[in-house]
This record gives C-alpha cells, structure tokens and sequence, in this order.
C-alpha cells in the first residue's frame, strides 16, 4: 500500500512539481504556535461553516424557484415533501446564524490577542473585508424565502440607500429594479446570493489564510515565535516554540469540530428556529406588500448596527454612524499602537475597555432585537415612556461602542498603558 502511495506522489510530482511544497508550507511545515487556546478553534470553525453552506445551498438551489409568485411556496415544499428537504434548509438557516457566531468569536480573538497588529495587518484587513461580505450574503440569502420578514427587512434595508444625497431616491430604484422589493429584486438576490458572492467570499478565505501563513500565526501570550530561538524536534531551522499543523493541529482542530457539530446538530434537531432568533416567526407568513409586521428587526447578527441606526433621529447620520461603527474597526490596527499584543500583559485600561465593548456589542444587540422595548414595560411600570428610555439606553451603550475606538487611541498614542513584561517565549501549561 505504501508503494502505491509513493507512485502516486511521484506522478504527481513529476506533473505538478509545485503542489508538494505547497502543502508542506501550509500543513506540514506550517509551524503553528504551540500554545493555541479557546479562541484558536473559531478561524477552522467558520471554514467548515462556509463548506456547509455552500454544500447545502447547493441542494437548496436544486429545489428553490426565485420569483415572487413561487419562492414561498417553494420553500414550504422544501420543508414538506422533499426528502430530508427539512434538514438541508434546518442545516443552511443555522449555519448562517452559527457562521455569525463563530465570526464574532473569532473577530473578538483578534482584539483579545492584538492578532491585528504588525505585521498581521493585511490578515485583519481581509478579515473586515470578509465580514462585509458575509453580512450582505446573509442579507440577501433571508430575502430569498420571500417571507414577511423578507419583504420588510429588504425593502427597509435598501431604502438606506435613499439616504444618499441626491441620488439617493434613484439608486434605491435601481438596487431593487422596482419601486418596491419584487422579482426582479429577488431574481438579483438570488443570483449574488448562489454565485457571486460565494465566489468571492471563497477568493477572500483563501487570501486571508495565504496572508496569515506568510506572517504566522500570533497566539495568546502574543510572543513572536519566529524571532525567538530555533530549532525543534522536526527541523532545525524552525521556530522552537513551534508545531507542525499537520498533524497537530489538524487533529486539534478535530475535537473542536466534532464539539461544535455536536452543538449544531442540536440546534438544528430540537431548536431551528431558536425561539424566533435564527428564523423569525413573520417569516413564516407569504410577504406581503400591504401588511407590516409589528416590529421590523434584522436577524440577530445584524441587530447592534441596526440599534445604532435607529438610536440617531435622522436617517443620513443613523447610516454614517451604522457605517463607522464597521469602519472603526477596520482601522484597529492603527487606532491600537500598544506595543504589547495579548491581553494577558495589556495595560488595566484595554482590559477595561474591551470588556465594556463587548458589552455595549450584546447591549445594543438586545435593543436592536427589540428586547428593551419588551422589557421596560416590566421593569418601570406599565405607562412607561418605552421610547424615550429605550433611546437613552440605545444611545448611552452606542456611545460606549465608540468611546472604545477613542480610549484605545489616546491610550497608547499619548504612552498612558501601563503593560506587563511580555515573556521571552510562550507560555504552556505543560
Ligand atoms: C469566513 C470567515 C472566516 C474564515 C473562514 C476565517 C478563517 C481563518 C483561519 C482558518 C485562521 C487561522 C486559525 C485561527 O487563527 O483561528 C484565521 C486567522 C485570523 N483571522 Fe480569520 N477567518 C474568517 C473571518 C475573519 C474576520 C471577519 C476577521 C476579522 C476582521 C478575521 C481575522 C483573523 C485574524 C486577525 C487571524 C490571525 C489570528 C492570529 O494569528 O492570532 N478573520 N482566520
């Protein structure tokens, strides 16, 4: 057997002389820190999540009708009389919610362990570029059901557009090919959606990994391994304090896996629609042109960003502080000149301050989701105010989102951390 092994990786070498050390550079002499914890697991989870997606979007588009006349009624056909129909859509509407969840995970890693910083920057930067995508591919993909929620999220979100000036009006036109969400807009949706953003979502996965695997990979104490001693037990040039991923990280990142499956299978057997936050319940009923759902609100991923729009009165500035709610963190990298990377030796300030943002991320959530709106009632008596209490809480955790950007640059522009010393080398509990 291991003959035959052998003369099939001759062939191919002798064929594609570039494929061997293509994957020894990123798997068997990709020497990955030896101190990955927790957080390290979410990069591989969000892959095996996108595999899932396209996987299952696949059987889905073999079934699913993109016209406002049939997409509903397609969808329930999925659900009721193709075979395991149920599990393959069970399977691509959680996903999409779980693809959020280990993104946010994984983006809150790099804040943790300043994974953003030099020379990691174009890694983080295709990683915000990324999660732009990501968001519009899980917008469109929750039109495509054409559901009431579908119409209403849609036809609310395009018209943000319209805030543009001048041309605002035009281009919400143009974007929905109607005057209102129809199919012409779903036919457009479907096509982004099943093609073109997938595409490029794979290109910008692949880039990301390529970038990172030219730096290497930080790690919790944030230590560069590569400037500290060399040689370990498979080569000696190799950084010391690092392992190959293949075979162990590879085997690692096993476990986490079969953990996280075992999480989504389940969501996805006992609770699909996770109490109307993976699928909404005004979702299950045909959209319809004529008949608002009470309360309008994104899915879950998108409901921080929604809060802060809806937090400024106008809709110009809503969308311009929406926008730079994104765009802040796009600039991290150079917002955050600390020189210290991980946590573990960051000043009190940053540990403060991240907490807090993470915080105001799951406060401005709970507003955006409409939770305050259910639970001032409650708390402040019946004839509460609900707008104006739920505005001055919207806003006040607004302001602590973005009072994080601003700490985080007076706080190592103007030398005011006060760090640990970092250790020579990783640290291990070993
Ligand atoms: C489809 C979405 C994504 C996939 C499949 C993905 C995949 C990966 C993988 C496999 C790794 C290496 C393993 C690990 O460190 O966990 C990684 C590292 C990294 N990713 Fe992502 N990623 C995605 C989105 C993002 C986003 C949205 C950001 C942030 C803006 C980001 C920032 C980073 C950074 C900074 C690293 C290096 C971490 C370190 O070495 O400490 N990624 N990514």
């Amino acid at each position: 057997m291991a003959g035959v092994f052998a003369n099939l990786g001759n062939w191919f070498n002798e064929r594609a002389p570039g494929l061997a050390p293509f994957y020894s550079k990123h798997m068997s002499a990709y020497f990955a820190p030896k101190n990955f914890n927790f957080w390290y697991y979410f990069g591989v989870l969000a892959s095996v999540v996108l595999v899932n997606q396209i996987l299952t979007g696949i059987f889905l588009a073999m079934f699913y009708k993109p016209s406002a006349a049939d997409a509903f009624a397609s969808v329930e056909y999925i659900m009721r009389d193709v075979e395991w129909g149920w599990l393959i859509r069970y399977m691509h509407s959680t996903g999409a919610s779980l693809f959020f969840v280990v993104v946010y995970l994984h983006m809150f890693r790099g804040l943790l362990y300043g994974s953003f910083k030099k020379p990691r920057e174009l890694v983080w930067l295709i990683g915000m570029l990324i999660f732009l995508v990501l968001m519009a591919e899980a917008f469109m993909g929750y039109v495509l059901p054409w559901g009431n929620m579908s119409f209403w999220g849609a036809k609310v979100i395009i018209s943000l557009f319209g805030a543009v000036p001048v041309i605002g009006d035009a281009l919400v036109t143009w974007i929905m090919g109607d005057y209102l969400p129809a199919d012409a807009t779903l036919n457009r949706f479907f096509a982004l959606h099943v093609v073109a953003l997938p595409l490029v979502l794979l290109l910008l996965v692949a880039l990301h990994i390529f970038a990172l695997h030219e730096v290497g990979s930080n790690n919790p104490d944030g230590v560069e391994i590569k400037k500290g001693p060399k040689g370990n037990r498979w080569s000696a040039t190799a950084p010391a304090d690092g392992i190959p991923f293949h075979p162990y990280y590879t085997v690692h990142d096993l476990f986490g896996i079969g953990f996280f499956l075992l999480i989504a299978a389940f969501i996805i057997f006992f609770a699909p629609t996770f109490g109307g936050w993976f699928l909404e319940h005004d979702n299950f009923i045909p959209a319809n042109n004529l008949a608002t759902p009470e309360h309008i609100k994104p899915v879950w991923y998108f409901t921080p960003f929604y809060a802060m729009l809806r937090m400024i009165p106008a809709k110009l500035p809503g969308v311009i502080v929406m926008f730079l709610g994104i765009a802040f963190l796009f600039l991290m990298p150079w917002l955050d000149r600390g020189r210290v990377r991980s946590i573990r030796y960051r000043g009190l300030g940053y540990k403060i301050a991240l907490g807090l943002f993470a915080v105001s991320f799951i406060m401005l959530g709970a507003v955006g989701a409409g939770v305050s709106a259910e639970t001032i009632p409650v708390w402040f008596g019946a004839d509460a105010d609900v707008t104006t209490i739920e505005n001055l809480f919207g806003r006040f955790w607004t302001l602590v989102y973005f009072a994080f950007f601003a700490f985080v640059w007076i706080y190592t522009h103007f030398g005011l951390e006060k760090t640990k010393p970092v250790p020579e080398r990783v640290t291990t509990h070993d």
